[in-house]
């Protein structure tokens, strides 16, 4: 039976792979890559420096281009669903190249579990009737990193946090919580809150371009828009997450 690990490599620095990460990279036979285009060559650069670091026996490296999501499709639901078939299109084709009883990864940025959609491709292709097992390996998310970054707690004592992305915070605080951690947020959803709710953010979190900002979202509001299109502009991408917390 073929075997696909689908392992968190944590969220941009190689010293957030686990012990337990290291040990399974060392059993792979062929490591499978989406490559998303020239813009983020340094992400699929990290997962090569990490494998060169960690695993001294033969490996292949196959590669796939990722596909583009429609942005502009009015129903995100559905478009996001057509790019989800389109990326494992592409994943039947990588799979291709792992023999039987061979062991195969996805390097998966932070943890599978958290905004990821390999879990899904594989269980697309699992209905489609492809035979193998799955492993999956916890990484650290980039909402940990965050947190870490800050030296702050996640939670409040005994209260709940919701996680989620820029787009819904857009339509309105979330209800029954005070803490939000947002991800994908193209937007600075954050301006549309109350100005009293402070703001711990970070992009390029573990990474050597690291940056923190946090304060009152009234008095840091613009200085996060400004870095934030000063960096993106400067590295081609950028990749931030945020907490908010309602005093
Ligand atoms: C598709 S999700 C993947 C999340 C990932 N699985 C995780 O566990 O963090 C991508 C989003 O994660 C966040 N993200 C991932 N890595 C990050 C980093 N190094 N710094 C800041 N935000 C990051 C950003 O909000 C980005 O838009």
């Amino acid at each position: 039976m073929r075997k696909i690990l689908v392992i968190g490599i944590g969220a941009g620095n190689p010293d957030h792979l686990t012990v337990q990460a290291v040990k399974a990279l060392r059993t792979v036979d062929v490591f499978f890559v989406l490559d998303k285009g020239s813009v983020k060559q340094e992400l699929v650069d990290l997962r090569a420096a990490i494998l060169a670091e960690h695993v001294t026996r033969p490996y292949r490296w196959v590669e796939g281009r990722d596909p583009e999501r429609d942005r502009s499709a009015g129903d995100y639901v559905a478009a996001v669903g057509d790019w989800r078939r389109a990326r494992a299109d592409v994943c039947l084709s990588l799979l291709a190249e792992l023999g039987d009883d061979e062991v195969g990864a996805f390097l998966v940025w932070g943890d599978p579990s958290l905004y990821d959609s390999t879990l899904a491709i594989l269980d697309d292709l699992a209905d489609r009737g492809e035979e193998f097992d799955v492993e999956v390996i916890p990484g650290v998310t980039s909402v940990a990193a965050l947190t870490a970054g800050h030296r702050v707690a996640l939670n409040q004592v005994g209260k709940p946090v919701q996680v989620t992305t820029g787009r819904r915070l857009a339509e309105g605080w979330p209800a029954g919580v005070d803490d939000v951690a947002v991800m994908l947020d193209a937007k600075c959803s954050f301006e549309g809150v109350d100005p009293d709710t402070w703001i711990y953010w970070g992009a390029y979190l573990g990474m050597p371009d690291e940056i923190l900002v946090s304060g009152r979202v009234g008095d840091v509001a613009a200085e996060i828009r400004a870095v934030r299109e000063e960096a993106r502009a400067r590295k081609g991408w950028i990749m931030d997450t945020y907490l908010l917390r309602r005093p």
